[in-house]
């Protein structure tokens, strides 16, 4: 058995940490300018210019069941679906706000279908749900707001009430958890606490307080015992959730040094709305690459999709799904039930290591594929069996001293000796499986 303990979760983690891979999927109006989903703040849109998308929102083309079909196919065992982002639309049919999909002339409950979609296709299902509101009439004018530099921003802060805002939150975060059946996940973002008492709105922050955190997430919980929970309302919970950056190590908890259950969430390019022009899609390897490394330091990936405001996966979207799916569906086996290895195995350069979280089997996953030998240290003696895994073919081995080598030879009693084909097998990242004794 793995000899990693983690710190506790108020929820359900054990199949979470079981099925290491999930979708993101952040889709909202900000599909339609297809310039990052921050478009409203970053070009401090008005509004009236704003209130296009919401004319002219028309998803047409949105098949989730085909979106579902993808996730299962690239290997993906859970979804977390933006049901509001920070420009504040509905992407569900909540009774506390007009601003929703309904009202627009996608006429329906969006992330209805998704629910319905993932489900039957066996996908666990969760919801991301933006504390940040930039289109909420009692939301205060904050740093971050798209209104910040506005003249009246003061003035029209005089007017509002945050803890009408939160209560708001409550009511749709019990709709969210009451109408669509057991849900999973609920993915709050994000907390960025301020000076309020500041002359300046630069300095304006919301952190749990403003959110009124505790009584969310309580009102979360009594709806949904099981559900986990991410940080990012300000107040520790299930889920760590490194962003844009690959931990290269287990993450931790700051105080008490205990390891953590922690998700990477990460691009396929730079944005997470739908961004036509941007141009940084990540190549097959570091595709297949970040998912080995995250389950090698023992956490999560959740990898995200930008929808198009039709309502489609875009075709580059289309093509970094199926590089997983081309991967997971022979080496799957490496991620699921697996972890960050056992201290006494330590992996080469251009090698990393996953095992199974009962101990048996340590996947070898190949990023440098050397020539004809691979050399592992302190392996000698623990092996079984070793194969490929993606055809299950056997690989050959010498243990301990190496004889054939005439100059360089080791004398490490502890080196393992795999001798590979020269040819590198159609894979991006080749796996072995080693079978322990
Ligand atoms: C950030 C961004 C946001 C994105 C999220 C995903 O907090 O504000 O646009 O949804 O990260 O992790």
């Amino acid at each position: 058995m793995s000899s990693y303990v983690t710190r506790k979760t108020p929820g359900d983690s054990a199949w979470f940490t079981r099925d290491r891979f999930g979708m993101f999927i952040h889709w909202g109006l900000y599909a339609m300018p297809a310039r990052h989903e921050w478009i409203k703040r970053n070009e401090a849109i008005p509004e009236a210019k704003y209130d296009k998308y919401f004319k002219y929102f028309n998803p047409d083309l949105y098949d989730p069941k085909e979106w579902a079909r993808q996730a299962k196919a690239a290997g993906m065992k859970y979804a977390v679906f933006t049901s509001k982002h920070h420009e504040g639309f509905c992407m569900f049919d909540s009774k506390f706000t007009d601003y929703k999909c309904t009202n627009t002339p996608a006429g329906r409950d969006l992330v209805r279908e998704y629910v319905d979609a993932f489900r039957a296709e066996g996908l666990r299902v969760g919801f991301y749900y933006s504390l940040i509101d930039w289109h909420h009439p009692e939301f205060p004018i904050d740093k971050l707001h798209p209104r910040v530099n506005d003249s009246n921003a003061k003035e029209l802060n005089r007017s509002r009430d945050m803890r009408k805002y939160a209560e708001y939150m409550r009511n749709q975060v019990t709709e969210l958890l009451t109408n669509y059946g057991k849900i999973d996940i609920l993915w709050f973002d994000f907390s960025y606490p301020g000076d309020n008492s500041s002359d300046n709105l630069h300095d304006h922050g919301k952190g749990k307080f403003e959110w009124e955190s505790e009584e969310l997430i309580a009102t979360a919980r009594k709806l949904q015992p099981d559900i986990l929970i991410d940080n990012r309302a300000d107040i520790e919970q299930d889920l760590w959730t490194p962003e844009q950056y690959q931990p290269t190590k287990w993450v931790r908890h700051k105080e008490t040094g205990e390891l953590v259950t922690w998700e990477a969430c990460q691009t396929l390019s730079g944005s997470w709305g739908y961004h036509r022009d941007e141009m940084t899609w990540k190549s097959p390897e570091q595709l297949i690459q970040m998912l080995i490394n995250t389950v090698s330091c023992g956490g999560n990936l959740l990898m995200n999709v930008g929808p198009t405001s039709r309502g489609y996966l875009d075709y580059r979207a289309e093509a970094a799904l199926k590089v997983y799916a081309d991967w997971m569906k022979y080496n799957s086996r490496s991620i699921y039930g697996c972890t960050m290895a056992e201290p006494e195995f330590v992996a080469p350069n251009g090698v990393k290591y996953t095992q199974s979280v009962d101990g048996k089997r340590l996947y070898v996953h190949l990023f440098d594929y050397p020539f004809q030998f691979l050399e592992l240290p302190n392996l000698a003696g623990k092996v079984d069996y070793a194969q490929f895994l993606h055809d299950c073919s056997e690989l050959l081995y010498t243990e301990g001293k190496v004889e054939h080598f005439s100059e360089g030879a080791s004398d490490d009693e502890g080196l393992f000796v795999i001798t590979l084909p020269i040819v590198k097998p159609p894979m991006v990242v080749p796996v072995i499986e080693l079978f322990l004794k």
